[in-house]
């Protein structure tokens, strides 16, 4: 299974076990870690993406998917369906190597994700939570058609200082109103 996007050689596709050692080259970078929760590692080891391979295979989680140039990871997408009231609705995270930001990758990726997603399994609301200090991941989200709900004061501690954070959502009737 692989999702093309409007960008050449650009895709999204399940992990695979050859992707390890790019997942965790890419992924091994301070300024990533720095706009995503503390569970990610920083550093990122070659046994960090084994355990998050396995786990993702373990689970049988096709939410999760890596961002692709020439079928080689450069990123990760991916929405976690949430529980008990929430099980309509799923938490929407990325990033993107380095070296690749500014390119209108994440974008491009999300554009085609998220209309997958609600395509291939029920969930009717995907929701993301941003840090305040992370402009760029707002851009993403406005830019692939998520709506700004509001702003959580005071809600993230990240490297001991105290941030606002900023939620959005899309809806999978928002998508059909063209
Ligand atoms: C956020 C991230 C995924 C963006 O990936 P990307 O492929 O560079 O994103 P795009 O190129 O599609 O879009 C980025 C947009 O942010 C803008 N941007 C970048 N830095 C910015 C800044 N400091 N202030 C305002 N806008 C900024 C870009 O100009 C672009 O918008 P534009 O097309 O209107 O010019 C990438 O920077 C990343 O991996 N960051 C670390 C992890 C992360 O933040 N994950 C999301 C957690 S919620």
């Amino acid at each position: 299974m692989k999702l093309f996007t409007e960008i050449p050689e650009i895709g999204l596709r399940p992990l695979e076990k050859r992707d390890i050692p790019d997942l965790a080259r890419c992924a091994n970078n301070p300024r990533i870690a720095h706009f995503v929760r503390d569970r990610f590692p920083s550093p990122y080891t070659e046994q960090d993406a084994i355990t998050f391979l396995e786990l993702q295979l373990k689970e049988g989680r096709p939410e999760q998917m890596a961002i692709t140039d020439q079928d080689r990871l450069i990123g990760m997408m991916g929405a976690i369906p949430q529980t008990d009231v929430y099980r309509l609705s799923a938490e929407f995270g990325y990033w993107v190597s380095e070296d690749y930001w500014g390119k209108g990758i994440a974008t491009a990726a999300a554009r085609v994700f998220t209309p997958w997603l609600f395509d291939q399994t029920d969930l009717i609301r995907v929701y993301a939570r941003v840090f305040a200090f992370n402009p760029a991941s707002r851009r993403v989200l406005e830019k692939s058609g998520f709506i700004y709900e509001g702003l959580c004061r005071d809600a993230v501690i990240k490297e001991g200082k105290i941030h606002d954070e900023y939620y959005y959502a899309l809806l999978k009737k928002d998508q059909h109103e063209d």
